[in-house]
């Protein structure tokens, strides 16, 4: 970087400088700069003497020095570029403390051939750990470059005191290009390499399954992930085909997007799901083109999308619930008035018609208009958000209110209710929504039991097995009876909307009921058997009457 700036800055300087003693100071400084040294020193022949002429960080009271002396003396008669290190050194007398140097002759043509006009004498590498260096071949060259440049046109020209010519700028010029374009080859080179590394590293560093196959499905590169994902080598998987590396088969999938996008000279996606993999992928399948436009293969980003799709699923079911719902409720409400008005009006048709056969039909009409806002009530009281108020009460007048409620209903089945309750069971909730379960359930209870016993039991249990809260008691209402029970096919099924056997159910009731315990803090439970009887569980949290209240 730093050899590409001292360039860059050298060029600029060739082209721009026109007091030739400014020039060689800033020669000789990124003379210095470039080769990394100490400092250094510009000589140049006059009077069979050599003069310094410029200096950069080196001291020396040697202004003027024979022709024959020293290192500058031995290159002047060489004509070469000398490098000198610390052993070839010691036997030279020195101005200066150095313990390497690079002598460079400027030279400029004459008619009879070149001719030596000065030194550029360069001191002290410092590119070594102690700070002691070698000047290397690299540093020589460069040395070349400065002779050829700046020798042949500047210092011509400071010692012949020629005009400077348009030539001589061209020359330069020319230089400064061939230069320029070198520095750019190197730089494009190390560009490329750190973009090839870059991308390795993004290349791995991406956790989705990454990899390039050609045309033929023949897998050419893979990244970290693939690798990790199908727990294989790089080895084992290059030049296989991707089917039988991802798919474990011996031909592609149907809906193979590397397929689709060769075919189609386009990028396509597909959802895959993949046995071997064990998940759901999003292959996506982008076709490479060579420079003359040639489809070469594809690149495919696979990514596992198993737990999205899942959750995309839930979504989609809940929306659909909540879909109906809207529906549901919309439809109720609109037959709701003249399902009102059909029921009212019938109900007057009934009264004032004489024949028995007539009013027989408008009962009927009476009765399935009852039957039918009940189911919308029903309907939505379930899928409308409703507002729960709740308060403290016990739980033991709610029971008694509904004992008294049911007590006909039982008797016309010939059923006995049996009450036990042992203690007083203080809830925190809404007490017509609460009764609502009770009514439920024990309508349920009755419709499946004839002649037989249904029990209401309240007692408290302490804390529940599966509950978080360790603190929390709870009680159970347990509604047993003796009646038809539950096959297991429909047990899987109680508490799902619309599930009904009975020819004037709604199958609303357990799902609302479920709702509203589960609204309360609490758990609906059941257990039974076909032919001998079911019981159900209502579990709900105790309620603590805090010290403050
Ligand atoms: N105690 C029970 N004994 C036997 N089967 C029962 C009992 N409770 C519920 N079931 C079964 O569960 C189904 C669903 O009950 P749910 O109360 O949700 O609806 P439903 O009683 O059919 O209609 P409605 O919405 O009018 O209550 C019933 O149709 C019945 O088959
Ligand atoms: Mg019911």
């Amino acid at each position: 970087m730093r050899e590409r700036q001292a360039l860059f800055e050298l060029i600029k300087l060739l082209e721009l400088s026109e007091d030739i003693n400014v020039l060689l100071e800033r020669l000789i400084y990124h003379a210095s700069e470039l080769m990394n040294a100490q400092g250094g020193l510009i000589r140049l022949i006059k009077d069979g003497n050599l003069y310094i002429t410029a200096t950069y960080n080196i001291q020396t009271d040697k202004k003027v020095i024979p022709l024959d002396e020293g290192i500058c003396g031995m290159v002047i008669k060489e004509g070469k570029v000398r490098v000198f290190n610390k052993q070839e050194l010691e036997g030279i007398e020195l101005d200066i403390p150095a313990y390497s140097a690079i002598c460079i002759p400027l030279k400029i043509e004459e008619a009879g051939g070149e001719k030596v006009i000065g030194t550029i004498l360069i001191y002290n590498k410092l590119d070594s750990e102690e700070g002691l260096g070698e000047f290397t071949e690299e540093d020589i060259s460069l040395g070349q470059l400065f002779y050829k440049a700046i020798g042949v046109v500047w210092v011509d020209n400071l010692y012949t005191k020629k005009p400077i010519t348009e030539q001589d700028i061209n020359f330069l010029k020319g230089f400064a290009d061939q230069v320029a374009a070198a520095i750019e080859n190197a730089w494009i080179f190390e560009k490329v390499e750190k973009a090839e590394k870059e991308l390795e590293m993004l290349f791995n560093s991406i956790t989705d399954l990454l990899y390039y196959t050609d045309e033929y499905y023949t897998i050419k590169k893979v990244n970290k992930a693939f690798l990790d994902k199908t727990g294989k080598e790089e080895k084992d998987v290059i030049n296989k085909k991707c089917f039988q590396i991802l798919h474990k088969t011996e031909y592609p999938p149907k809906n193979c997007p590397h397929k689709k996008a060769i075919e189609n000279k386009k990028p396509a996606i597909a959802e895959i799901e993949e046995n071997f993999l064990e998940g759901v992928y999003l292959l996506s399948s982008s076709p490479i083109f060579d420079k003359n436009g040639n489809l070469i293969g594809t690149i495919n980003l696979g990514r596992d999308i198993t737990e999205l799709r899942n959750l995309r699923e839930k979504i989609a079911s809940m929306e659909k619930m909540a879909a109906l719902g809207e529906l549901a409720a919309k439809v109720a409400h609109e037959i709701r008035n003249p399902l009102l008005a059909i029921g009212g009006f019938a109900k007057r048709l009934d009264k004032s018609l004489q024949d028995e056969n007539l009013k027989e039909y408008v009962r009927v009409i009476v009765d399935e208009t009852k039957r039918l806002e009940r189911i919308l009530n029903e309907t939505l009281s379930f899928v409308k958000p409703y507002y729960m108020g709740k308060k403290p009460f016990i739980i033991n007048e709610l029971i008694n209110d509904v004992v008294n409620f049911t007590d006909s209903v039982l008797k016309d089945k010939n059923n006995e209710l049996i009450v036990e309750i042992q203690e007083d069971c203080p809830v925190q909730g809404n007490y017509d929504r609460l009764k609502e379960v009770l009514l439920n359930i024990i309508t349920n209870a009755n419709e499946a039991t004839q002649n037989g016993k249904i029990y209401l039991r309240l007692k408290k249990i302490g804390r529940l097995p599966e509950s978080e809260n360790l603190n929390e008691e709870y009680f159970v209402i347990e509604i047993e009876d003796t009646g038809c029970g539950i096959s297991e096919e429909n047990m899987k099924k109680l508490f799902t909307p619309f599930f009904t056997t009975k020819t004037n159910g709604t199958g609303l009731g357990l799902a609302i009921s479920k709702r509203i315990i589960e609204d309360h803090g609490g758990i609906i439970s059941v257990e039974s058997e076909l032919n001998k009887g079911t019981i159900f569980k209502i579990y709900l949290p105790v309620y603590q009457k805090r010290r403050s209240e």
